[in-house]
């Protein structure tokens, strides 16, 4: 008899729909002191099937209330990814009393014996998204050639005081640009030959980013590639940095830059119409691979949403990263912190911290490595493990979850996830370890590595161990939740 049921591996700090099927996050968008998460949804299975788009609203990102779903499939066809904005000025026409917010989305519809058509379509809701009215003149925009036209991210271009929308067009992101986001105008195609074309681009995402110390911002286009069965990847996130000046995307690199070096960070894109005095950019994703999502051992309910995460740009010479931190409103879930002080870990004497706790949050920094290697435990049950081990004569951080409990679903699951870099240096890592995942962010977020894992128990303690050799844990936060 299985004793798998509706809880086991549910996460406490990630969004994860009450039941069945949802793969990307949708319609992000701020509005009248709520966040919206809008998601694909299937309601009536937990795989992959006919999109609706589910809904839930949180005050702080972390805790949601799912509501009743958005948007149901219609003779246009089933609902694929797509945005939200709030039109303050109502330049829809929707809204003659009060601003509200529409929906852009593309229609999938796929008739038995045809090729599947691609369309963006509008919905507009009056009552903060509690419900919704299809335009009746849907679908707003179509292609002429291309079969994979979607996932339409739509933004406010203060410049040209115009709406711009990103749209995938096949393997490559279009631009259009709009005055009422209902009649639109091709402005651009980007992507030919940049970037990676391992597999269908999807759901891209245009926002400008400030850079970190300085008094300049540059535009950041984020574009999702599908999984190509030939590679070990699966379905993974890469970012351009560049110019945009409503009309045109000018990448100012040649290398190809990935979001995030874990397996389980896909479709993701950042939350509209943030109050200004605000200034944050953030943005969360999808947490799974298409390789594997719809085997991944959950009962009832599939796939959670990342973390949360303020996206900044840093500058290295003349080179760009998008940086990733969660948000801050994360801190408010954890109330007790131990703080440790200097701790050599050597051969003999490895650190280790009994925890029970069904989510912690580490915060370590690094100094005076002189070990080959060292390791941290992410996650830890009496016969389970996820490690994460520091190479530092290869210069390699790899994490391993092929101990970390149920793995047997996908062989693609176990292959380890590596970040290059410099691992003699100081190393600050912050890692959150919920149920079922484990989201790592090195040097303040340089890099990330997100990636689920399924053990069958909370989390017992916590180590750090080296071999030939010591490192030293300058700093070391470890924060859990209350009893
Ligand atoms: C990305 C994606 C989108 C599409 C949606 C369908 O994961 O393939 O391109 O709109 O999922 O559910």
């Amino acid at each position: 008899m299985s004793t798998h049921n509706l809880l086991t591996y549910r996460p406490n700090l990630h969004f994860a729909p009450k039941e069945n099927w949802m793969n990307d996050p949708n319609g992000m968008v701020y509005f009248k002191g709520e966040y919206h998460l809008f998601f694909q949804h299937n309601p009536n299975d937990s795989i992959h099937g006919p999109m609706h788009w589910g809904h839930a609203v949180s005050k702080d990102m972390i805790s949601w209330e799912q509501l009743d779903i958005a948007l149901y499939p219609d003779d246009l066809g089933t609902i694929f990814s797509g945005s939200a904005v709030v039109d303050w000025h109502n330049t829809s026409g929707f809204f003659p009393n009060e601003p509200g917010l529409v929906a852009i989305f593309t229609h999938h519809l796929h008739e038995e014996g045809k090729t599947p058509v691609q369309r963006q379509s509008l919905a507009f809701s009056s009552d903060q998204g509690r419900s919704w009215i299809k335009y009746e003149q849907n679908p707003v925009l179509v292609h002429e050639t291309k079969v994979d036209f979607r996932d339409p991210k739509v933004m406010w271009h203060n410049d040209t005081n115009k709406w711009v929308m990103a749209v995938a067009t096949g393997q490559t992101i279009s631009f259009y640009s709009s005055l009422n986001l209902r009649e639109w105008k091709f402005e651009s195609e980007f992507g030919e030959r940049m970037g990676s074309h391992d597999g269908v681009w999807e759901c891209p995402d245009l926002f400008e980013l400030p850079i970190i110390g300085k008094n300049e911002s540059k535009w950041v286009l984020l574009v999702s590639i599908g999984d190509n069965p030939k590679l070990e990847s699966g379905s993974r996130t890469q970012y351009f940095v560049g110019s945009f000046d409503g009309h045109r995307f000018t990448p100012h690199h040649k290398d190809i830059k990935w979001l995030d070096a874990g397996k389980d960070n896909y479709a993701g894109v950042s939350f509209s119409d943030i109050p200004e005095m605000d200034g944050r950019r953030i943005y969360l994703g999808w947490m799974s691979n298409w390789r594997y999502a719809n085997k991944v051992p959950t009962y009832g309910w599939r796939s959670q949403m990342t973390l949360p995460r303020e996206l900044q740009l840093q500058q290295k010479q003349d080179s760009y990263a998008v940086i990733q931190t969660p948000v801050k409103e994360l801190d408010s879930y954890f109330s007790k912190s131990d703080s440790l002080g200097n701790v050599v870990v050597s051969d003999d004497s490895p650190f280790q911290l009994e925890l029970n706790t069904p989510y912690f949050m580490f915060d370590f920094v690094m100094e005076n490595v002189d070990a080959a290697s060292y390791s941290i435990t992410l996650h830890h049950t009496s016969d389970q493990i996820t490690t994460l081990h520091i190479d530092t004569k290869k210069n390699l951080l790899l994490l391993d979850r092929s101990q970390s409990g149920k793995v047997d679903f996908s062989s693609n699951f176990t292959h380890v996830q590596t970040i290059e870099l410099d691992c003699t240096a100081t190393l600050k890592l912050c890692a959150v370890a919920d149920s079922s995942s484990i989201e790592v962010f090195v040097n303040d977020g340089e890099y990330a590595l997100t990636s689920l894992i399924y053990p069958d128990k909370i989390c017992s303690k916590l180590s750090v161990s080296s071999e030939q050799g010591t490192i030293n844990i300058v700093k070391g936060i470890i924060s859990v939740p209350s009893e």
